[in-house]
């Protein structure tokens, strides 16, 4: 356990907790949900469930830097995500975490290699051509991705999440345009990447069989986030 990082009064951060969030509660215009609490361990993914408007996202949004709850702390690393400064919070963003988002933003008007070139940009890494052939992008790079179907832009912005080689990834419904044979191929990228690199991955899905491949399934419901099994 991390000795400076301690909330007495609810979940706390263990040696192999990449982030740890404690008594999460949020509302918009009524109460999302209350009193979460989630570790994320290092090689450990992550699935949440729940009906449409029950806070998946939000859940997702706060974990992964870009929402502070109205009450809870989020821990990753040794500090207190909300309580550093704009600075500190834009390079965790940029250097540790990759989020895959419900409607995926790629840059329009430019190719498949030229999007997937600002992660190597960010990260200094190399283009990593074995993540874009598991993901069955390989012969789109030069294709200007309006010119993809929804499935197609969905991999080319996993695979630019993973070329930035975060150590946290977020997925919101990372499998919500692909057929059954191809979202369980994404699914085998994200989870082998998790193991492969002792990251961590949290991802939102409504498909139970998704959720069933992932270590640990937890269930937004009743404003509350409930472990199950599946
Ligand atoms: N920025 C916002 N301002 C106001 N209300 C919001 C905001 N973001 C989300 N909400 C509301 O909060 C509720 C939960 O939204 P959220 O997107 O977290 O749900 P979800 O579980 O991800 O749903 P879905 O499965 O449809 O994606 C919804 O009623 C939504 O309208
Ligand atoms: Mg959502």
């Amino acid at each position: 356990m991390d000795r400076d990082i301690k909330d007495q009064s609810h979940l706390q951060k263990d040696a192999k907790s990449l982030m740890c969030a404690s008594n999460l509660s949020h509302s918009f215009e009524y109460k999302l949900f209350e009193n979460v609490d989630l570790n994320i361990h290092q090689r450990e993914s992550i699935a949440v469930l729940g009906v449409s408007g029950s806070g998946k996202s939000t859940l997702l949004h706060i974990l992964s830097t870009l929402l502070k709850p109205h009450v809870g702390k989020v821990i990753f690393d040794k500090g207190y995500i909300y309580e550093q400064g704009a600075k500190k919070l834009l390079e965790i963003r940029r250097d540790d975490i990759g989020i895959i988002f419900q409607s995926h933003y790629l840059f329009k008007g430019f190719t498949v290699k030229e999007n997937l070139e600002i992660s190597s940009l960010i990260s200094g890494n190399k283009l990593d051509l074995e993540i874009v052939k598991k993901l069955k992008i390989e012969d789109t790079l030069s294709q200007n991705v309006a010119e993809l179907s929804g499935g197609q832009q969905q991999r080319v912005s996993i695979a630019r999440v993973l070329l930035k080689k975060p150590k946290l990834i977020f997925a919101d419904e990372p499998t919500g345009n692909l057929d059954m044979q191809t979202a369980n191929d994404v699914m085998d990228v994200l989870l082998d990447y998790t193991k492969q690199n002792s990251a961590g991955l949290f991802i939102v899905t409504h498909d139970e069989k998704i959720a069933k491949r992932c270590d640990n399934s937890y269930r937004l419901q009743d404003k509350r986030l409930y472990s199950v099994s599946l």
